[in-house]
Order: structure tokens, then sequence, then C-alpha cells
């Protein structure tokens, strides 16, 4: 299995443009990622970067309307039928903002999620298999990586507690049970080690400045 996961990362590349760079952050519910995007989009903006902060699903006018369509589904969809509606909404992100934005000197993308959701969620969670969703994102232009991927690894509890603190209501996948966000987690750990060179394991039960000072100097040592 393993090695058939080894074979499938060779149909993947990172884009090319000198000096710009592809980010991605990834973790559960609660994780912190978006606090940790505007950190981010501070210091690169610092050293003198364009920066454009993206969401998935979403993104794009078409992909809004996908992240409709998947969050507020009022029956469960199969795990196909969601693996394929998070992958139109990122082929056209791709198309319209990312790959344009990444061709320009000095740019950066930064992305709230990306392909390891899509191997978490519906790889591990929901069971689809990590190899089915390589498969399904070989392709031209989901064939793209990130340079870089920030994984903001939390427990459950600390996911519960700080979904509970903001006491907003859940969507689709946010009700779902404690078995599940394991599955997640056990999903995140194991692409954490298959991609090894890309994504960095950031324990993120911290606070928010100790997860911001451990990203700052990791970007100080790739990005000038
Ligand atoms: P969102 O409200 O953006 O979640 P968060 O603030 O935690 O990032 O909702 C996106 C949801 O979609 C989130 O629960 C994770 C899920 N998701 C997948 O299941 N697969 C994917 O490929 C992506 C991009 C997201």
């Amino acid at each position: 299995m393993q090695n058939s996961l080894q074979h499938l990362k060779s149909f993947y590349i990172t884009p090319e443009t000198p000096e710009s760079y592809f980010l991605s952050l990834e973790g559960i519910e609660g994780s912190g990622k978006s606090t940790q995007i505007k950190f981010l989009e501070k210091i690169l903006i610092k050293k003198g970067y364009r920066v454009l902060s993206l969401r998935e699903p979403g993104g794009t006018e078409f992909g809004e309307r996908l992240r409709e369509a998947i969050l507020k589904s009022s029956t469960p969809l199969h795990p196909l039928a969601e693996c394929h509606l998070f992958l139109a909404s990122r082929a056209q992100l791709l198309k319209e903002k990312i790959l344009p934005f990444l061709l320009q000197p000095k740019s950066i993308v930064i992305l709230d999620r990306y392909i390891d959701s899509t191997l978490a969620y519906q790889g591990q969670a929901r069971k689809l298999g990590f190899k089915t969703v390589l498969e399904l994102h070989q392709h031209n232009p989901l064939n793209i990586l990130p340079h870089r991927t920030f994984y903001l690894d939390i427990p459950l509890e600390v996911s519960w507690e700080r979904q509970n603190l903001r006491g907003q209501e859940k969507d689709y996948f946010e009700s779902e049970k404690a078995d599940f966000y394991n599955e997640l987690i056990t999903g995140y750990q194991q692409m954490a080690g298959l991609f090894s060179d890309r994504i960095l394991t950031i324990d993120a039960r911290g606070s928010v400045e100790e997860v911001s000072t451990y990203i700052e100097q990791d970007i100080e040592r790739f990005i000038k």
C-alpha cells in the first residue's frame, strides 16, 4: 500500500515561478487556521510579497455555490459525491485564481485547506482511501502540490472545547461524532508521514503566539 502511494506521489508537481510560493494550512475544526493565516499574511507582506489568501471549498463564484451545496446539504452525501464536489471547486480555484497568481514573481498564495483535507476527510474519515483520492487528484490542474503545508495538530478534546466556546451552529461536518474526528486526526498524521518534506506538523494546543513563532521560524528558513 505504502509503495503504491509513493508511486502516486510521482504524478504531482509544485509551481515553479522563482520566488513564488504556494502554502496551505490544515487541521480539524478549532485548530486555529484562520488566526495563523492572518499572521502569515502580515509577515509575508512585510517581506515584500504579494499575498493572495483563499479558502476551500469556495474562493470562486462557482466554488462558493458548491460550498453551499456541500455544507448546507440536508441529506448525507455519498463519499464519492462529496469528494468530487471538493475537487470540482478546487480545479476551478486553481484555474481562475491560484495558478495565474503564482505566475507572477514574488507572489504567495495561502490556502485554508487543500489536498490534505480531502485525504483526511474523504480518504480516511469517509473511507474512500488515500489511493482513490490521490488517483482522482493526479490530473492537471489538480496535480499541483503546495511548497509547504502547516498542519495544526490538536486532539479531539481541544477541538470540542474551542467549538463549544465559539458556540456557533454546527455545519455538515462539525456535527460529526468523536469517531469521525479521531479518523481525521489519524488521516492527517498519516499524510504528514507520507509527505514529510512538505507537511510541517505543529502542536497547536499552545497559545496563538507559540504557534505563530513556530510558523515564522519555518518561513524564515525557506522564504527569503
Ligand atoms: P469550513 O467552515 O471552511 O471549515 P473550517 O473553518 O474548519 O476550515 O468548512 C469546510 C469543511 O469542509 C470542513 O469541515 C472540512 C471540509 N472539507 C472536506 O471534507 N474535504 C475537503 O477537501 C475540504 C477542502 C474541506
